[in-house]
């Protein structure tokens, strides 16, 4: 992405780009862990009618109005609009992605540790409260997070920096298809572990009596979340796509790529949660203190634990040098300075945000706003206000604003391709995602209770 309007060069770079962002902490730690803590079959439920009705329309809108403009996410409306008041969307945009990537390097830096443990065979003969004695001890210290967290947004800011994205795509496109096969080796164990099978009922059949208020908001900020929607990665990605990228098919692919992978790790997660006996509702550190369990009783757990982790350690790579993007973008080309110098000034200004998310599961576990900790805090402020309503005016935008013409022409690749869902297009991004978006955010907020 370091030069401009480059674009992919085959379909598959395409889709690897965009799941790249997509598929990372969001899927294997954060969907397990916020399933577990509502209930998890309803939760489910709930999340994929929001990647269907809103994600992948979203998205969708995302990849118009991208591939339109060819710019990042302020030029893309200031060239569409001449009204300055869909700018709004692009600061959103920058303060969620500022905030996201703050907590994005604590869970990163858990990553490291477990990827260091591993190495050293230390899940070998632990029990599982002995597992989370090591993640509580190690994620309630002080330095040695810290140093994990700094050694990863170092990284992330090296790749923007040196522009290696390109390169990365290569790997990833190896890696990740890796990624998955651990993972359904692991679920095959999972499975098989006594007592597994209710965490798969856990996770598959709803419990209609678990529904709350927040758990609709919460789904709604997972779904933008976990498909990197609302904050304009996916809009700038597509300023990079060809003119025969098929702008509907790519969305769902994508969208299917990450909601599979998030359910091969819950499938994975699940069962050990019930066989070792831990609280589903264990919170951030879910994934960290069950699946060591499993690597530690199956046939070559050693390795896979490694690969598991590194891989893991990959994925939230690809999908934090993503956020950054969004922060250098904006510093570099709305503010004029260099690109070497934005990424400096954006990476340490997020770190030092960041100090403070990671502290907060230890010196700072007392410091509470809104009844959250530092860390909560950021992740529901960006996840569950600024990523929705991004995407709720990103949805007005193309349903109400864009010319129509335009909007079919992206479609259809200006009369390549047949197209036979333009109404119900229109009547989702006019309609169906703003009001479903401001309904629940309304109710999460607690400005309307139902
Ligand atoms: N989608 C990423 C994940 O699931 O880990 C996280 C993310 C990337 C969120 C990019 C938002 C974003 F714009």
């Amino acid at each position: 992405m370091s030069t401009p309007r480059d674009s992919f060069s085959s379909k598959f770079g395409v889709i690897a780009a965009a799941a790249g962002s997509a598929i990372g902490l969001g899927n294997i730690w954060k969907f397990p862990y916020i399933a577990g803590e509502n209930g998890g079959g309803v939760f489910l439920l709930v999340y994929l009618i929001f990647i269907v009705l809103v994600g992948i329309p979203v998205m969708m809108a995302e990849f118009i109005i991208g591939r339109r403009a060819h710019q990042n996410v302020f030029g893309a409306f200031r060239t569409l609009s001449k009204s300055r008041r869909w700018r709004i969307v692009g600061i959103m945009g920058v303060l969620a992605a500022f905030f996201i990537l703050s907590f994005y390097g604590t869970v990163a830096s858990w990553t490291i540790e477990f990827l260091t443990l591993a190495v050293k065979n230390s899940f070998e003969g632990q029990s599982a409260e002995q597992i989370a004695t090591m993640f509580n001890n190690f994620s309630s210290s002080t330095w040695k997070p810290l140093i994990y967290h700094l050694v990863f947004m170092a990284m992330t800011a090296i790749i923007v920096i040196g522009g290696i994205e390109k390169g990365i795509e290569k790997y990833t496109k190896i890696l990740m298809p890796l990624l998955v096969v651990i993972i359904l080796y692991l679920d095959i164990n999972a499975v098989s572990l006594k007592g597994g099978f209710e965490g798969i009922k856990f996770l598959f059949f709803p419990d209609f009596t678990k529904l709350t208020p927040t758990l609709f908001i919460d789904a709604l900020g997972h779904s933008f979340f976990t498909l990197s929607l609302g904050m304009g990665v996916l809009l700038t990605y597509a300023s990079y796509f060809k003119k025969d990228t098929n702008l509907t098919n790519t969305s769902i692919s994508v969208a299917t790529a990450d909601t599979i992978i998030a359910l091969l790790a819950g499938v994975a997660i699940f069962p050990a949660v019930f066989a070792f006996n831990t609280e589903p509702t264990a919170g951030p550190g879910l994934v960290f203190i069950t699946l060591p369990n499993i690597f530690e009783q199956m046939p070559g757990g050693y390795i896979f634990s490694i690969l598991f982790f590194l891989l893991l350690g990959v994925a939230a790579l690809t999908s934090s040098i993503s956020i950054l993007e969004v922060v250098v973008a904006y510093l570099a080309e709305e503010h004029k300075i260099s690109r070497t110098k934005a990424t400096i000034i954006a990476s340490s200004a997020i770190f030092a945000t960041g100090v403070l998310c990671t502290l907060s599961f230890g010196p700072l576990k007392n410091v509470h706003i809104f009844n959250w900790t530092i860390f909560d805090a950021l992740d529901k402020i960006a996840s569950n206000i600024l990523l929705p309503l991004g995407g709720m005016f990103i949805s007005l935008f193309v349903g109400w604003k864009l010319n129509k013409r335009i909007v079919f022409g992206e479609l259809t690749n200006y009369a390549g391709i047949k197209i036979k869902f333009f109404n119900l297009f229109l009547f989702i991004t006019r309609y169906l995602a703003p009001i479903s978006i401001f309904i629940v955010f309304l109710n999460g907020i607690g400005i309307l209770k139902f």
